[in-house]
């Protein structure tokens, strides 16, 4: 018997302080769980269970799909489809949304997901994560539309992740600050174990990939140029980096003790028409959500994310995220041109 707080219980217990709650939310993130406990034990058996590898096919954004891509998405899609909580669900591997069924009851909320982030990492045994973001649905959600998904991150009504990594956590937010929870494996259930998680103020850590230095934009190019400079350059301090190539880890690692993650836009990018390489909806914004509770900021550079207006489904933005006066700085070099 364990004796730490489930999440089912917190969820149950943090819903209890909400005024006019029906049951409907809790259920819905409880869904959520359980489709990542799915995900957690296909990831953990790996080639075991011939998960590895590419699907070869390619997602609506020309990115190879890897078929634990593909795996996660459906496992999302069968675990959230039924209950009669959900209008319609909206995923970075799948081109349009995805109505609820007419066989399944609709619900209020509108749910938006990166199945498998840093899917690039399943094959070399690194870890990845689950992105995921709960809306409620405009209209009540007869007959949802993608209009109704294009709603600024300030309107989330919860936002989460779920690392697949030594151990695997769900990291929480409701708007009411940001829990951490561990799968105990032995009884299939994530047990609060990083209670109101907080992002120190400063760092001297800072991640970001760094082969595309060379088309970086000015206010990003002396940011980091500073940090490598270390004592002798003008923030006489030295820095570390790191690069997991997968922000749920990246951000993971920031809630634990800090640090700075960048990924601007540059020219390459904007020579094909990109605004950045991460999804606002799938992305950004839920990690904008749960990085501010937790006491930091996220900015696409100019601008903080959470106010942004989504203008399409699949939206890219630049991301810098963090400890707060390490984004803020970065925030000044881009209004010093
Ligand atoms: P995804 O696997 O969902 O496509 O996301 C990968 C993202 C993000 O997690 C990571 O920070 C970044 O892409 C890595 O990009 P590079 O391969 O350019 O380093
Ligand atoms: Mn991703
Ligand atoms: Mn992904």
């Amino acid at each position: 018997m364990h004796n730490g707080t489930s999440i089912t219980q917190f969820i149950i217990e943090e819903q209890r302080h909400m005024t006019g709650a029906t049951g409907d939310f809790t259920s819905l993130l409880n869904d959520v769980v359980t489709a990542c406990k799915v995900i957690s034990n296909l990831v953990n058996h790996g080639a075991l269970v011939g998960v590895l590898g590419s699907a070869g096919s390619e997602n609506v954004q020309g990115e190879t799909q890897k078929k634990m891509d593909i795996l996660s998405n459906d496992v999302f899609l069968k675990s959230n489809e039924w209950a009669g909580h959900l209008a319609a669900m909206a995923s970075e591997e799948m081109d349009e949304i995805y109505p609820i069924p007419a066989k399944y009851p609709r619900g209020k909320y509108l749910l938006t997901f990166d199945p498998l982030d840093g899917s690039s990492n399943m094959d070399v045994n690194v870890s990845v994560g689950t992105i995921f973001s709960i809306l409620r649905c405009p209209g009540g959600g007869a007959a949802a539309t993608e209009r109704d998904f294009l709603q600024a991150g300030t309107q989330q009504v919860a936002a989460g992740y779920a690392l697949y990594g030594p151990s695997t956590m769900m990291v929480l937010t409701t708007g009411n600050g940001v829990n951490g929870f561990t799968l105990d494996q032995n009884i299939g259930e994530f047990i609060l174990t990083h209670p109101n998680m907080t992002i120190p103020t400063d760092t001297r850590e800072f991640a970001i990939n760094a082969s595309n230095m060379r088309f970086w934009e000015p206010p990003i190019q002396r940011y980091v140029q500073e940090c490598l400079d270390g004592k002798d350059g003008a923030r006489e301090s030295d820095f570390n980096m790191r690069w997991i190539a997968s922000m749920v880890a990246e951000v993971h690692r920031i809630l634990t003790r800090g640090g700075i993650f960048m990924y601007p836009v540059d020219a390459k990018m904007k020579e094909k028409g990109l605004e950045g390489k991460l999804r606002l909806l799938y992305e950004a914004n839920p990690m904008s959500f749960i990085v501010e509770q937790a006491g930091g900021s996220s900015i696409t550079g100019t601008a903080r994310i959470l106010e942004l207006q989504p203008e399409s489904l699949h939206q890219r933005v630049p991301v810098i995220l963090g400890s707060r006066n390490e984004v803020e700085r970065v925030l000044s070099y881009h209004q010093q041109g």
